[in-house]
C-alpha cells in the first residue's frame, strides 16, 4: 500500500478507535503517533529501544526472532530492518495486531503478527534465537507463568525490560502495585490493569537464572526501569 492519502486515513481512524502507543515510521515523513496516551514520549518507543539495541546484533542475517507484547510492531520492524530471516510479534489486544499488520503492509515488511497472550506462547510450536520481553513482565498477572512461558520459546538470548522495583538489594523483592494505587502515567487507565508487579534488578535476574539461562547480565537501570540480557 503506498497511496499517501489512504495511508493518513487510517493512521487517524486507529488513532480515533485506541490511539498509537508506538511511533512507527512509515516513510515519506509519515508516523502514527501525534500524542501521548500513557505519558510516553512521542517517538515512544525509541529510548526505550536504544537501551534493548544494545543487546541485538547489527546483523541478525539467517535469524528467528520474537517481539512478545510487540503492540504495533516497532522492535520486530527494527529486527527485520537488520535482516532477521522469521520475525513474529505477539500481542493480547487483537487492536494493536491491526495496527502492527497496517504498518507491515505499508513498509512492506513480512512479519508473522498474531493475536496471541504471553500464557500461550506454546502454540508457537518453535523456540526463537532472540526474543524480545519488553515492557510486558509487570502486565502480567499470572508473573512466574508468564516468565516460563516467555523462556520456553527462548533459544539463544532473550531481553528483558521492565518497570523495577528500585531497592538495590542482593534480596531478590519483587513489589505488588495495586492497581488503586497506581500513581504512574495515565493512571487511570492503568487502574484497567490487573496490578503491576516490580521485581528488583536482583529478582529480575534470578527468574531467568531458574529458567536455565546460563549468563545474565545487566543491561541498564534508570527512571524506574531495568533491562537484562539472557543468554542459554
Ligand atoms: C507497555 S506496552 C509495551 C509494548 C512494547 N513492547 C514496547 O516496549 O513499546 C505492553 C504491551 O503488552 C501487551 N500485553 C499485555 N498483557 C499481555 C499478555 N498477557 N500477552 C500478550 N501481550 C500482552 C499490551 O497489549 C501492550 O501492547
Amino acid at each position: 500500500m503506498r497511496n499517501e492519502e489512504k495511508i493518513r486515513e487510517k493512521i487517524a481512524e486507529f488513532e480515533n478507535r485506541l490511539g498509537w502507543y508506538q511511533n512507527i515510521d512509515l516513510g515519506s515523513g509519515i508516523h502514527t503517533k501525534t500524542r501521548r496516551i500513557w505519558g510516553e514520549e512521542i517517538d515512544h518507543p525509541k529510548a526505550r529501544w536504544a537501551e534493548v539495541a544494545k543487546a541485538v546484533p547489527n546483523d541478525l542475517t539467517g535469524q528467528s526472532v520474537l517481539d512478545i507484547g510487540c503492540n504495533a510492531g516497532y522492535m520486530a520492524f527494527e529486527a527485520k530492518s537488520r535482516g532477521a530471516n522469521y520475525v513474529c510479534g505477539v500481542d493480547l489486544k487483537k487492536e494493536y495486531i491491526e495496527q502492527a499488520r497496517f504498518c507491515a503492509d505499508v513498509r512492506g515488511d513480512d512479519i508473522d503478527f498474531r493475536q496471541l497472550s504471553v500464557y500461550e506462547l506454546e502454540k508457537l510450536g518453535r523456540q526463537f534465537d532472540l526474543v524480545f520481553f519488553v515492557g510486558i513482565l509487570y502486565h502480567c498477572q499470572y508473573l512466574y507463568e508468564a516468565i516460563e512461558q516467555a523462556s520456553k520459546v527462548a533459544g539463544k538470548r532473550m531481553i528483558v525490560e521492565s518497570a523495577i522495583h528500585p531497592e538495590d538489594s542482593e534480596i531478590p523483592l519483587v513489589r505488588f502495585v495495586r492497581s488503586s494505587n497506581y500513581k504512574g502515567p495515565q493512571g487511570k487507565d492503568a487502574a484497567r490493569l490487573p496490578g503491576h508487579w516490580h521485581p528488583n534488578m536482583t529478582a529480575l535476574k534470578d527468574f531467568f537464572y531458574e529458567q536455565g539461562f546460563s549468563k545474565i547480565e545487566t543491561l541498564f537501570k534508570k527512571g524506574g526501569r531495568g533491562g537484562i540480557v539472557a543468554d542459554r
